[in-house]
């Protein structure tokens, strides 16, 4: 959505209904804008996005309307809320009548010292809105332990955390929902279009000696280049979930920083016959809805990428642009041979994601240049997988993560890309196990071979996450593991082939 023209020195936020003004300074995050306006029910857990204490509900654009989208607002600035609604847990319900979701979760025993109900209640509100949320056909419930009688995806709380009451309780309350009632006024409000991303310039002292910083969010990609071209020095944000934990624990201030993730020419969807491309502002939640499955490698990542609450802020392009060796999308996209076309003031290139990534956190792109989108060219390879190893399965870091598109033509292997993320400074190809499977026939003689020169791939090292010798041994049995797949489909993947 393109944002509105004239920037206001302060921000407006309808909290609960009541217009909040934020004026700065330009670092503070959403969490403790609301905690010091006296709306305490959000908390802080661990400000760095993995704990969901301090969820709120923010309403986002969606296809029919408005979407209630839980959000983080640990990470979230609270500038980037500039003419957005909020609704907190204290907008939910009140005293004398609790809003369906807190009433489930206080007759389900769902809360004890109550330090992260607040934010269950948001994630689980956001679930309880959701417009796709149905009844599952007769069985499937039963089947799917992840998915409730009423159709609620437990995933929607991935990224809650709770010391002290189980998850049972709380399962069994989300469980107990019905669908919300039509007068319910947040029910109604998915019908209307949702607020619109204004233009968002403040200016203020941002550290205790005085420097001054800025947050602005331009108010269409143009300007957002022209500010780019003569400031290349600002810290580019799409999503937040990296800078705001950087903000949040290691106190890093920008002097200015430049919000792209609402920029209506970075958040489409294009699909030809050769290709589809992906705006670099679509949020990882946003591409798992809108391509529905369209690239079957990227579906299989998208459950895996940290939480439900993340996923709806990070966006594919700022995954991408902080050029972490560790980031999810990178292995995914190398095997699906990616390209990002990155854009700048004087002109817009592609790049090959394989040749995008030069060093620790180093790329080719340009101070002046912003990552626009990413194109992935078809048709896509049959077989594909992402295995993720990380010490959760939800809501982590991985340790490895590999990405997989094999092409096998008569039982011989016509084409094999292989993506790989931790085993080195940055994302790589394993080419070498790419060269050994290329042309063999696609056996488990062949694999096997394949698996040993795999297990030489790139320069894994020892940190907290992971051993070197564990990162090998990873990529070691990975191979096999792929194969394996590929002879008993899981379900998800039996689903995805009918
Ligand atoms: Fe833990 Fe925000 S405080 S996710
Ligand atoms: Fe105590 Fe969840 S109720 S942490």
């Amino acid at each position: 959505m393109e944002a509105t023209n004239t920037p206001e020195p302060r921000c407006l936020i309808s909290v609960n209904g009541t217009q909040r003004e934020f004026t700065g300074p330009p670092h503070t995050n959403a969490l403790d804008f609301l905690r010091s306006s006296g709306l305490t029910a959000s908390k802080e857990g661990c400000a760095e996005g993995e704990c969901g204490a301090c969820s709120i509900l923010v309403a986002r654009e969606d296809a029919n309307g408005t979407r209630w989208t839980a959000l983080n607002s640990c990470l979230l600035p609270a500038a980037a809320l500039d003419g957005q609604e909020v609704i907190t847990a204290e907008g939910l319900g009140h005293d004398a009548e609790l809003h369906a979701v807190q009433e489930q979760m206080a007759a389900g025993g769902g809360s004890q010292c109550g330090y992260c109900t607040p934010g269950f209640i948001c994630s689980m509100a956001a679930e309880y809105y959701r417009p796709e949320r149905t009844a599952p056909s007769a069985g499937k419930a039963e089947a799917d332990h992840q998915c409730g009688p009423n159709g609620f995806d437990l995933h929607s709380l991935s990224g809650n955390l709770c010391r002290c009451t189980g998850y049972r309780p709380i399962r069994d309350a989300a469980f107990a929902l019905g669908d919300p009632a039509t007068e319910d006024p947040l029910a109604a409000r998915r019908e209307q279009p949702a607020p619109q991303a204004v233009a968002t310039d403040i200016t203020r002292p941002d550290t205790p000696n005085g420097e001054i910083g800025r947050y602005r969010r331009p108010a269409n990609l143009s300007e957002a280049l022209r500010i780019l071209e003569t400031e290349p020095e600002v810290v580019l944000l799409s999503g937040s979930t990296d800078w705001g934990v950087d903000v949040n624990l290691k106190g890093a201030r920008a002097k200015s920083v430049l919000a792209i993730d609402r920029l209506s020419e970075l958040r489409q969807l294009h699909n030809t016959d050769t290709h589809i491309e992906i705006g670099a502002a679509c949020t990882l939640s946003e591409l798992e809805r809108n391509l529905a499955g369209r690239i079957p490698l990227l579906g299989k990542l998208f459950g895996q990428f940290a939480s439900r609450l993340i996923r709806n802020s990070a966006t594919i392009g700022g995954n991408l642009g902080t050029g972490s060796p560790i980031g999810d999308t990178p292995p995914a996209l190398l095997a699906l041979d990616a390209e990002l076309l990155l854009a700048s003031n004087s002109g817009s290139r592609y790049v090959r994601l394989s040749e995008y990534f030069t060093g620790y956190r180093q790329t080719v792109r340009q101070p002046d240049e912003l990552i626009a989108a990413i194109r992935i060219p078809l048709p896509l390879a049959k077989l594909t997988s992402f295995q993720k190893i990380a010490k959760r399965r939800f809501d982590d870091i991985s340790s490895v993560a590999i990405g997989y598109a094999v092409t096998v033509h008569d039982g011989h292997i016509t084409q094999a890309r292989i993506g790989l993320g931790g085993v080195a400074a940055t994302p790589i190809r394993a080419l070498a196990t790419e060269a050994a499977l290329a042309g063999k026939e696609w056996n488990l003689s062949t694999v096997r071979d394949a698996a040993a020169v795999m297990a030489d791939e790139g320069t894994p090292m020892d940190d907290h996450r992971a051993s070197a010798r564990y990162r090998q041994a990873m990529l070691a049995s990975s191979l096999e593991r792929f194969y394996a797949e590929q002879l008993t489909p899981p379900e998800w993947m039996k689903a995805e082939t009918k």
